[in-house]
């Protein structure tokens, strides 16, 4: 491991370490006394639907073996072309923006080595993966420059969506959002006997916001009010273009929504009020599809949704819309142009996956945390993240609940646990809506609101975060650690 020192040192030289200065009282009186320390948002540019949506490449791995897949991933810097004219200089896995998309199959690991190109350290952390301490991507556990890293990712969970990113100590904000992320799927045989959309009509969609500068390089900084409020751009990125096309023919699709965002809500609708129908929260299917007319996603969540233009006329369009409020809105995210009429060989089963809620009376161990400001510092239990310190030692083998409260009345905190994922027992009280009740890594604590979390602490012993997803929030230090002991 980088020692602590030098990794500090470099977050402070990245501008991370800028005070996060906030009094109760100034904000009791106005809703977002922050707004003027965020930054000159411009104005929205207009939505285009010029460009196709770009799929990231499948990653090839460099041999397949009996034992796995080994594949090879550079971290270094590229160019997206987000925005028409001048292209963006991004830092990418293989130098791309989002990173190629790595496909494994369940049972069979997958052994990735990073070599990191960059001048600066960097990481990469398989969210939601289930694997050994040395391959989650701890925040001080870094690849230096120059250096490689090989992470084993066992794929022993459930098939699902899931998404790779930095998580550099105090740079995550920064490096994501220069580039450093891309879609993880975990194919289930299982899964695939259900006859749910393949091939082409499956779509990984990262969506992302962003703010430019004058060159159309990405403009990011870490204030008191970006760190308050968490950086939010004027631009949402789908795949790393700015509203985008995507052709499609008259059947189902299914569309893997993943919240890329650092700070942003979003709430997912069609332009034209159909369905989207949700068939896996997080990494896993739930037991049964879930018709819905939006879908909330807090930063790091994912959605994977059936949308059927099986009864759309050709030469139609439908627009991806974006109903959350949070400001600047970004209303518009994709356009779905439907281009021919094409025989659907698909299927929705009324029977999906098989999760069993985990009885209450099975935790043995009660855990508080509240997320709140204390001494203008973002905290959990009144604490900031500190490497020498362990927070929590839950035991191999057993199961806890934990109690997370909002102690913040103006932003909801998306927790992300690492190493396991739990279920919702409730939110505010109330059980949770169906698409959050199967298993989860990341839950939205509403403002002023309560989340109970029930989880299974299975399969490795050793040190893993658990943190609040946004991201600045994360760097600034709201964010602390366990080690799951034997
Ligand atoms: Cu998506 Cu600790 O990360
Ligand atoms: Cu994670
Ligand atoms: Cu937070």
């Amino acid at each position: 491991m980088i020692s602590r020192r030098e990794l500090m040192k470099t977050a402070l030289s990245g501008g991370a370490a800028a005070a996060l200065t906030v009094s109760r009282s100034a904000h009791a009186q106005d809703e977002n006394p922050w707004a003027r320390l965020v930054g000159t948002y411009g104005t929205v540019p207009p939505p285009s639907f010029a460009r196709p949506l770009p799929i990231a490449p499948i990653k090839r791995p460099t041999a397949t073996t009996g034992a796995g897949d080994d594949v090879q991933l550079a971290i270094r810097s590229g160019f997206g072309q987000p925005l028409v004219g001048a292209k963006t200089p991004i830092l990418g896995y293989d130098g791309l923006w989002p990173g190629p998309t790595i496909v494994a199959i369940r049972g069979r690991p997958t052994r990735v080595t990073v070599k990191n190109e960059l001048a600066e350290p960097a990481n990469i952390h398989n969210h939601g993966h289930h694997a050994a301490a040395a391959s989650d991507g701890h925040p001080l556990d870094v690849i230096k420059p120059g250096q490689s890293r090989t992470y084993t990712y066992p794929n022993r969970q459930s098939g699902g969506t899931y998404w790779y990113h930095d998580h550099t100590f105090g740079l995550t904000g920064n490096h994501v959002f220069r580039g450093l992320a891309g879609v993880y799927i975990i194919r289930d045989p299982a899964e695939d006997a259900l006859g749910l959309p393949t091939g082409p009509c499956d779509v990984p969609i990262l969506i992302q916001d962003r703010l430019f500068d004058a060159e159309n390089g990405f403009d990011y900084s870490a204030n008191a009010g970006t760190i308050f409020k968490g950086v939010h751009g004027n631009t949402l990125c789908a795949n790393g273009v700015h509203t985008p096309f995507l052709s499609v023919g008259t059947r189902r699709y299914r569309c893997r929504f993943i919240n890329g965002c650092n700070s942003r809500n979003l709430r997912l609708a069609l332009g034209n009020g159909g369905a989207l129908v949700q068939i896996a929260s997080d990494g896993t299917l739930l037991n049964a599809p879930v018709s819905q007319t939006s879908v909330e996603l807090a930063p790091s969540e994912r959605a994977d949704c059936i949308v059927d233009f099986g009864a759309a006329k050709v030469g139609t369009s439908v627009v991806l819309r974006n109903l959350d409020a949070t400001w600047p809105e970004l209303p518009d995210v994709l356009r779905f142009d439907v281009v021919r009429k094409e025989a659907d060989t698909s299927r929705l089963p009324v029977r999906l996956g098989d999760v069993a809620r985990v009885p209450e009376s099975e935790a043995k161990v009660h855990r508080r945390l509240r997320f709140q400001i204390s001494d203008g510092k973002w905290t959990i239990n009144g604490l900031r993240y500190d490497p020498a310190r362990i927070d929590f030692r839950p035991k191999l083998g057993t199961t806890e609940i934990w109690e997370i409260e909002n102690g913040e009345q103006t932003q909801m905190h998306p927790f992300h646990q690492h190493l396991i994922p739990f279920q919702v027992l409730d939110v505010n009280g109330e059980p949770p809506p169906a698409v959050h009740r199967g298993w989860k890594d990341s839950v939205a604590v509403p403002p002023a609101g309560r989340v109970r979390l029930i989880m299974r602490f299975y399969g490795y012993t050793g040190t893993y975060v658990f943190h609040c997803h946004k991201l600045e929030h994360e760097d600034h230090a709201m964010m602390l650690q366990q080690e799951v002991i034997a």
